[in-house]
């Protein structure tokens, strides 16, 4: 009976689209809304098609679509509750979709047994708001470990990649350090040093500056902007960090109620946002 019930609460999709015909359907409906400068023949590293998620029978993701370009910033905006960090969550499986399809390089990653899904979790990094370092590891070590027992590489070559993205962050001096020694944005640096270490298709970025004292906010987004500008690393940010957004950002999307309610060219969200919540929440931040 109860699962009945619970059948009838999730939402009928299509089956996913084919990777041309959603190339050029995504190509149709994404060029204007993104400063990412399309290749010919180029198609989005992840699709969002018509994903839904409930808990308890509650829908927070309602027929989100989304695409995502090889190289492309995308910041989502939206009030708190508006399932910024379901939909990033989703991404990398740390929640399981309700409905709907996620595809990253045209692979679907929905439905996918536990295997796959640590494969999953090589090619998708995620920098959370809290850190999550290892507080018994140093910051090398925190950038070490995925390395080694994840990707299963040497110790020493490891080492070295750790040791260059720590200098890549501004940390070379304190790879010997451990989180507790470190400043908030610090450790910050350290996680995203370690997720760059995996070298991942795609890093989502879950407000990875709201937990830290203000003077330290400056560092974090500088090793994002550098990120973003000299890596051509494919980002997905949740922040509240408006002049970041603005500057950094190819697309922003804002979401509200568990919709995607309105995206386009930062300078055309902030400016002239089409949509009036749109423009009420932007005014309720500036
Ligand atoms: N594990 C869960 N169980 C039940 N409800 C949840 C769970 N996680 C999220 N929700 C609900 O889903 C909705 C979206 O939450 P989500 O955390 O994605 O919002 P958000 O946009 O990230 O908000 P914030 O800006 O506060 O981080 C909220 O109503 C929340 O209460
Ligand atoms: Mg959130």
């Amino acid at each position: 009976m109860s699962a009945r019930i619970r059948r009838r609460n999730v939402p009928e999709v299509p089956p996913a689209l084919s990777a041309e015909e959603a190339a050029e359907c995504a190509f149709a409906s994404d060029q204007g809304l993104t400063r990412h400068h399309f290749t010919s023949g180029e198609h989005p590293i992840v699709r969002i098609e018509h994903l839904n998620k409930s808990f308890d029978d509650t829908l927070v993701l309602k027929d989100v679509n989304l695409n995502v370009w090889p190289g492309e910033v995308v910041v989502v905006l939206g009030p708190s509750g508006s399932g910024k960090s379901t939909m990033l969550r989703c991404i990398n499986l740390l929640e399981t979709p309700t409905a709907g399809h996620i595809l990253i390089e045209d692979e679907e990653i929905t439905g996918k047994s536990n295997a796959d899904v640590n494969k999953l979790r090589r090619d998708v990094g995620m920098v959370f708001q809290q850190f999550n370092l290892f507080p018994h590891l140093t910051a090398k070590e925190n950038v070490m470990i995925g390395q080694t027992k994840v990707l299963k590489k040497d110790k020493a070559v490891a080492e070295a990649e750790a040791l260059k993205q720590l200098a890549a962050v501004g940390l070379a001096d304190r790879a010997d350090f451990k989180p507790a020694q470190l400043s908030g944005g610090q450790q910050q640096r350290v996680a995203i040093a370690r997720a760059v270490a995996m070298h991942p298709n795609v890093l989502l970025f879950d407000e990875p500056t709201s937990a830290l004292d203000p003077e330290l906010v400056r560092g974090v987004l500088d090793v994002m902007r550098d990120l973003a500008e000299n890596s051509g690393m494919t980002m997905i940010v949740v922040t509240h960090e408006m002049g970041f957004a603005r500057d950094v950002a190819d697309r922003v999307v804002f979401m509200e109620d568990g919709v995607v309610v309105e995206q386009g060219l930062p300078e055309k969200v902030f400016d002239h946002p089409e949509n009036a919540r749109t423009a009420e929440f932007l005014g309720s931040i500036k």
